[in-house]
């Protein structure tokens, strides 16, 4: 935990339980899940502590991995929790139209957000309460003393447009340790083991102005990437892993043709709480299998490149 200490998962499961219970009572929590580990863990945990009186809301907003969305929410179904699905899509290219600035876009996807949770919240009888799963790389991530760098919606915003209470159990945990208490809660080991994924989602591992087309383009080299760590015993072994579509055209050639495409960047860090990150010695064959797939079968990329930026300098995501 954020104040040395070293976690023990039951005891601070049963410690949050009783503080759930106490704080909300018999009133109604809405969570929103984001297929991630963090809010997947605040859902199991405040679902052992008030039972259905926890409703969880899974909203689409387009930029998820390919497929993710359906065998998500069926993953979360399977789990036991009351949960509704959302699609939204169309209304997150909408707003996103035009923007190119990495906050702007934060902003546009997290002003949608806010939009879509607050019809859905104010569908939910008798709501008085938020769950988040804030984790304290968040809170410190947010707040550096040096200006933002990064806006992360799990913090600031909702709960005061809401005027929701805040039940954020997680909040002075780091991600490691929040697997520790996943698997405490019986979490399957394939969920907990997924990797970080931003809020915002492929917007932000797509360069400049969002498109319906550039984010299908990504979710099939995503999907390539992803594939090929799972299948080669490498995607356990990496922290993050992620595609990301650079918009910039570059010279190729095709069956004696020239071609002028987009860049796809692959990117895999190590990390033990985001705030550093190192690049991932992946093998060369593995790299070069996967370039050569995503540009024999992904339209519009003829170049596949391997970030080898470490952060601090670079940050985990390009924008
Ligand atoms: P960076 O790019 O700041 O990422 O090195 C650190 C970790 O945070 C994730 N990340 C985000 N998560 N909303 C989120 O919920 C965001 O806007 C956001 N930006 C980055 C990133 O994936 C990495 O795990």
């Amino acid at each position: 935990m954020y104040n040395g200490e070293k976690l023990n998962p039951a005891a601070f499961i049963e410690e949050q339980v009783a503080d759930i219970r106490k704080t909300v009572g018999k009133d109604i929590v809405i969570l929103a899940l984001s297929g991630g580990v963090d809010s997947t863990v605040t859902a199991l945990l405040v679902k052992k502590a008030i039972g259905d009186n926890l409703i969880c809301i899974f909203v689409d907003h387009g930029l998820l991995r390919k497929n993710e969305f359906e065998d998500v929410l069926e993953h979360y179904k399977g789990m036991g929790l009351n949960v509704k699905g959302v699609r939204a899509a169309d209304r997150f290219f909408a707003a996103l139209k035009g923007i190119n600035d990495p906050e702007a876009k934060r902003k546009a996807i997290g002003g949608t957000f806010i939009d879509v949770f607050k019809e859905e919240a104010a569908a939910v009888k008798d709501a008085k309460w938020l769950a988040q799963g804030t984790i304290w790389p968040d809170i410190a991530e947010s707040f550096t003393g040096k200006g933002v760098i990064k806006s992360h919606h799990n913090v600031g915003g909702l709960p005061e447009q809401l005027g929701f209470g805040l039940v954020e159990p997680l909040k002075f945990l780091f991600k490691y340790e929040v697997r520790e208490v996943g698997m405490a809660l019986g979490l399957d080991s394939h969920f907990i083991g997924r990797h970080p994924f931003p809020g915002p989602g492929l917007g932000v591992r797509c360069l400049g102005e969002v498109t319906p087309e550039k984010i299908h383009t990504l979710q099939e080299a995503d999907a390539i990437w992803i594939g090929a760590l799972r299948e080669s015993g490498w995607y356990e072994k990496v922290w993050q892993a992620g595609a990301i579509f650079v918009p910039q055209k570059t010279t190729g050639v095709r069956d004696g043709v020239r071609s002028f495409d987009n860049v796809i960047a692959l990117r895999a860090v190590n990390s033990v709480d985001a705030m550093t990150a190192q690049i991932v010695h992946l093998p060369w064959e593995l790299l070069d299998k996967v370039a050569k797939q995503i540009i024999d079968t992904v339209p519009g990329i003829n170049r596949v490149v391997f970030d080898l930026s470490p952060k601090p300098g670079a940050t985990i995501e390009w924008e």
